[in-house]
């Protein structure tokens, strides 16, 4: 095990998103998940995921002060015809309404210009400054109107590869097994157990 510390292994989550914080939880059995004690983290400047997540863990590092590993992440959505942005942009599109956003941009785009993926890193840092990493993709398309109640975010326009349904349809268990976040946290859990 990864942990530095005896019994339960905890990580500290840089993040203000208490849903990321729930789901990345659910998707680190055998971790106790705490969210950062900060009430400023820095803003997202980065060009890529990785760098944003590395920053925020990076951050979280210089903020706590016990011998836990600290975790950042960051994820966006990129579609097709957006030329896959929004992106690392993903939190700053949309404003108040990212969903309303996406479906006006797609008014008469169909197949192709749907195709979508969600995208997740994860990293860890040792107290020993040492890094892990875990990256995620979720592949599937856009779809015409909201539908279903799980999840957060994009969840209810965002159709998985394979599926029929969205993911705030599919759910918070199907997002366990086979959200970016989850296959990055299964990425990274076997970096921290090797
Ligand atoms: P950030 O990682 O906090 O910068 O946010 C990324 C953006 O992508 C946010 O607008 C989220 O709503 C969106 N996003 C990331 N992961 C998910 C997800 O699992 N479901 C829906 N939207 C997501």
């Amino acid at each position: 095990m990864g942990s530095l510390a005896t019994g339960v292994p905890t990580a500290v989550f840089a993040s203000r998103n208490p849903d990321k914080a729930r789901e990345l939880e659910a998707l680190m059995p055998g971790w106790r998940i705490e969210q950062l004690a900060a009430d400023i983290f820095p803003p997202e400047v980065g060009d890529s995921y990785y760098e944003n997540a590395r920053a925020k863990a990076l951050f979280g590092r210089s903020v706590e002060k016990r011998q836990l590993w600290v975790l950042g992440e960051d994820s966006g959505i990129e579609v097709a015809a957006l030329d896959w942005g929004p992106g690392v942009f993903s939190a700053r599109f949309g404003a108040d309404d990212p969903v309303g956003r996406l479906l006006a941009e797609l008014v008469g785009i169909e197949s192709d210009g749907r195709r979508a993926r969600y995208v997740c890193e994860l990293v860890a840092v040792a107290p020993d400054g040492r890094e892990l990493r875990g990256t995620g993709i979720l592949e599937g398309r856009i779809g015409h109107e909201p539908r279903g109640s799980e999840g957060f975010g994009y969840d209810p326009i965002f159709v998985p590869e394979g599926e029929a349904i969205t993911v705030a349809e599919l759910g918070n268990a199907w997002k366990r097994s086979n959200s970016h976040r989850a296959r990055a946290a299964r990425a990274l859990l076997e970096a921290l157990d090797t």
